[in-house]
This record gives structure tokens, C-alpha cells and sequence, in this order.
């Protein structure tokens, strides 16, 4: 099967004012200047009070924009909350939907997280599903089986399959600098495509598998050369054009 396009998303998290601009613009200058390896994709999800900026900062350079979260329902009496037809509006392409810190901070369902894929599909966004295990789920040897349950929960039925993007983000190597062996994200990769292949046939080798957790400019290389990993998604690393470009190019 053909390899995905690869993508390196960038989540800014809750980190990110006007003056943080800079480095997108800097980065749109880095990717005009020296392109994207294989074709890849590139985008930024900054905090949605910096989408509609950050899209006049980008201007034509490729780099798309995505949101961290959005509801399930398109409008309506929901205090706090986006939809994704409005972070469609900012000229978003992407939206996370079900990061862990959404899933830990905010008591985020599968069930949650698959009505927002619905409603990021069904309004011509891409969403990026986040799974991935906690430390303990690991060390008790559930990991694949956690993962595994997150993805059939996560994932709305009748997708197109280049349509829809996964994260797996072991939950233990967030922000702490600790890894995965390349020989466990393999394991997982692979297992994660073995169950997009059984429920969606063909078109699960479609769909873009990243990998997300301490990816920093001294490991990607290794990272996205491992089997089934399509891409990243990036936290830390992703604030400074700098290093988030060295990732890119690690491509
Ligand atoms: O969504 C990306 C993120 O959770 C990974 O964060 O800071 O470990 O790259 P970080």
C-alpha cells in the first residue's frame, strides 16, 4: 500500500499570545524558503484566540491551522465552548479532538471524543483523535489493548479514511522528555493500522498515523522513520520556529 502523506502538526496547547506570532511567521519563512520534505503537511494549532492571526501570518506559505477541541453540536447555548464550522471559519483545516489532557482535565469520553470527529468530518475538518495509554496501563502490559479500545470508541463510523488522522500519544511521555522505544512505538503503530485496516479494509492504510510525545529535534529522525508513523504532533518543541522546523526536516 502507499504510504500517507506525512503530517507534523504542531499543538500549542495553552501557550501563546499575540506576540508569540512571530514564530509562526517565522516558521511560514523557514518552509517557504526551504520546502517540506516527502510532501509533507504541515500545521499549527495555537490557542483559538490566534487562529484568525495566525492564518494572516502564515499567508501563502502551506502551513495549515487547526483548533485543540471543538463541540459536537455546530451552535447553540453552550457558554465556553467552539464548534468546528466556527474554527472552520478561522481557517482552520484540522481540530485535536481527545487529547488526554482533554480526557484527564475535562472527563472526555470515547463516546465524547467520537461525537466531536463526527462534527469535525461533517463540517470538512480533519480531526486528529488522540489515544494513547497511561503509565501504569503500560507497565501492566495493557497498552495495546487500552489503545485499541480508544480507537473503536473514538473513531465515528462512515469516515473517509483520508479524512481522519490518529494520534497516539502515550500519556507517560507527555512533556516529560521520556520516549517509547522504537521498538514499542513499532508494536504500537502497527497495531493501531492492523485495527484501522479491519474495520475500514483497504483505506485504513490511508489513514495518517502521528506520533506524539517528547519529539524533539535530537529524536525525530528515528521516530518518523519508524514503520507507520506518518508524521508527529508536537507540543513543547512546536512554540520555536527553530525547532519545530529541525522536526520537519527530520521528515
Ligand atoms: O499534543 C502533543 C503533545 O501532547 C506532546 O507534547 O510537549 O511532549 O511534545 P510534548
Amino acid at each position: 500500500p502507499l504510504r500517507p502523506i506525512p503530517l507534523i502538526a504542531g499543538n500549542w496547547k495553552m501557550n501563546g499570545v499575540t506576540a508569540a506570532l512571530a514564530e509562526a511567521e517565522a516558521l511560514a519563512t523557514l518552509v517557504a524558503t526551504h520546502g517540506v520534505a516527502r510532501g509533507g503537511e504541515v500545521a499549527l494549532c495555537p490557542p483559538a484566540t490566534l487562529l484568525m492571526a495566525m492564518r494572516e501570518r502564515l499567508g501563502r506559505s502551506g502551513i495549515a491551522t487547526g483548533g485543540q477541541d471543538c463541540h459536537a453540536r455546530a451552535s447553540g447555548a453552550h457558554t465556553g465552548d467552539i464548534s468546528a464550522a466556527m474554527l472552520k471559519d478561522a481557517g482552520a483545516r484540522f481540530v485535536i479532538v481527545g487529547h488526554s489532557e482533554r480526557r484527564a482535565d475535562h472527563g472526555e469520553t470515547d463516546e465524547a471524543v467520537r461525537e466531536k470527529a463526527a462534527a469535525a468530518v461533517a463540517t470538512d475538518l480533519i480531526p486528529i483523535v488522540c489515544v494513547g495509554e497511561t503509565e501504569s496501563q503500560r507497565l501492566s502490559g495493557e497498552a495495546v489493548r487500552v489503545v485499541e479500545r480508544q480507537l473503536d470508541g473514538s473513531i465515528p463510523d462512515g469516515v473517509p479514511t483520508e479524512g481522519i488522522v490518529i494520534a497516539y500519544e502515550p500519556v507517560w511521555a507527555i512533556g516529560t522528555g521520556l520516549t517509547p522505544t522504537l521498538a514499542d512505538i513499532a508494536e504500537m503503530h502497527e497495531a493501531i493500522r492492523r485495527r484501522l485496516v479491519e474495520r475500514f479494509g483497504e483505506g485504513g492504510h490511508s489513514v495518517r498515523i502521528l506520533y506524539g510525545g517528547s519529539l524533539k529535534p535530537g529524536n525525530a529522525r528515528e521516530i518518523l522513520a519508524v514503520d507507520n508513523v506518518d508524521g508527529g504532533l508536537v507540543g513543547g518543541a512546536s512554540l520555536l520556529a527553530k525547532d519545530f522546523f529541525a522536526i520537519i526536516s527530520a521528515l
